[in-house]
């Protein structure tokens, strides 16, 4: 459930009308509900109820600072994936002791910041990265703490590119060599065995996968610590799906998750860790886009709006399906058929595809709905198009957390190489008074900004 809803006909977030967030700020924007934050941490805490999980929130799905502070005061962890993200996690008052740090491609660098920043602990992705944080740690004069992510080659039944727990995937340690890495892991300078973490995908709907997974998991425990390795958590990575559409492929209510947790791991005496992102943001966020125009094809009818996939990529890249909702309610009346799409020079570039919605016309607002997660994150600025700025909404007030990136700010990150650096320009000569007789072609060159003598002695710089 969300705090997007209308009122008085015109779309708000929360109390705050969408159309005057336009008025201020432009389109287009992305716009983020305090309130949906808030409820998406209570529903799943409710769910968790009596297993006290640290909740350690997945920054990747939205870094924004107003988003880290908001989970943070509500006693959030977070989960990172690279020094970027240990430092927004910092920057927004996250306790070190409560940031895991995952990631398939940790520097010695980023490695060297965790341990120095006292980051809870690292969910390792393969061998090599254990022996550099054992050496990192060792020279440190540090301790890491160590879960390994281990792949249990489940089909979690999710899109190709957000499925990660299957065997031939980047991700984690295979399951069959998790003892020996294990064993490996305690006879290592600087290294604490503590935990194990698995994450088989996102936006899962279906919780059998999951619960095939947790099994698996569960056995991992009971043997390591037949074997002496003093395992006190699991830490069960995110992915749990949220509603889209309305209409197809509801994912499990985060009640029937637990539920499944509780049934795995119960009588472990385990602390369980969460790394929700999408089911936190998701809803709890959207892209408020205004309509350039509406162009009738042979075949199809596109909106063109001023929102495109370097704003929110997910569309193209994931064929996801995010409803789309006109800012003003009466437009629901009528219907058409129409591609959305943006101004991008790319026939990729849509928000929707063949979609039932309102007719529009120019300078409508559209809402485009659960946009909060993988969404201002993944943002670029292709074609030279600004990042769009984003908005927080507590109640009847308004925040810009993010403004818009200023042309300058952004042409102005690109550097001229010395050779190119601007040249003064020539000094022009007075041109002389034009002579009565009929001039040759190649004195009339030198009237148009170089002088004869300039073209015949090189100027001297100094
Ligand atoms: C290790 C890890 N944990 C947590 C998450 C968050 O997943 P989701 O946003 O689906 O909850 C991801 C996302 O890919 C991940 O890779």
């Amino acid at each position: 459930m969300h705090h997007f809803a209308y009122k008085g006909g015109e779309l708000h977030a929360e109390k705050v009308s969408l159309e005057r967030i336009a008025e201020a700020v432009g389109t287009p924007f992305y716009c983020y509900s305090t309130a949906t934050l808030e409820r998406h941490v209570k529903v799943l805490t409710q769910a968790f109820k009596g297993l006290d999980p640290l909740i350690c929130y997945a920054v990747k799905a939205n870094s924004n600072q107003a988003v880290l502070t908001t989970l943070v005061r509500l006693g959030a962890g977070m989960d990172v994936v690279s020094e970027g993200e240990i430092r927004r996690a910092l920057a927004a008052g996250c306790a070190p002791a409560k940031i895991v740090f995952a990631g398939v491609g940790k520097t010695r660098g980023e490695i060297s910041f965790a341990l120095r920043n006292g980051v809870n602990h690292f969910n390792v992705e393969s061998e090599q990265e254990l022996d550099f944080i054992s050496e990192i740690s060792t020279h440190l004069g540090a301790r890491a703490k160590i879960a390994l992510r281990i792949n249990p080659d489940v089909d979690s039944k999710t899109h190709k590119k957000i499925s990660t727990g299957k065997g031939e995937v980047k991700f984690g340690i295979p399951y069959k060599d998790a003892m020996r890495l294990y064993a490996k892991a305690d006879r290592l300078n600087g290294i604490d065995v503590v935990g194990v973490h698995m994450h088989i995908g996102s936006q899962l709907t279906q919780l059998a996968p999951l619960e095939k997974a947790f099994t698996l998991m569960r056995q991992l425990v009971v043997r390591l610590r037949a074997e002496g390795h003093d395992i006190t958590h699991v830490d069960l990575g995110g992915g749990l799906g949220v509603p889209y559409d309305g209409s197809t492929d509801v994912p499990p209510h985060p009640d029937d998750y637990a539920d499944v947790v509780r049934k795995c791991f119960g009588g472990l005496d385990l602390k369980i860790m969460l790394e929700p992102g999408r089911l936190i943001v998701a809803n709890a966020g959207i892209l408020v886009t205004r309509v350039i125009n509406v162009k009738k094809g042979d075949a199809r009818t596109f909106v063109i709006v001023d929102a495109a996939m370097n704003d929110l990529i997910r569309p193209t890249l994931y064929e996801a399906f995010h409803d789309i909702w006109p800012v003003t309610e009466k437009l629901k009346n009528a219907g058409i058929f129409a591609d959305v799409v943006g101004p991008v020079c790319e026939t990729g570039d849509y928000l929707a595809l063949g979609r039932k919605m309102p007719a529009v016309a120019t300078d409508e607002l559209l809402a485009i709905m659960s946009a909060g997660a993988y969404g201002a994150v993944q943002a670029g600025t292709y074609n030279t198009r600004q990042l769009v700025p984003e908005v927080m909404v507590r109640g009847d007030q308004f925040a810009v957390v993010r403004p818009r990136q200023t042309y300058a700010e952004l042409i102005g990150l690109d550097r001229l190489a010395p050779w190119l650096a601007p040249t003064r320009p020539e000094p022009v000569k007075a041109a002389a008074p034009a002579p009565a007789i009929a001039r040759k072609p190649e004195a009339a060159t030198a009237s148009a900004g170089v002088s004869p003598a300039a073209k015949r002695t090189p100027t001297r710089r100094s």
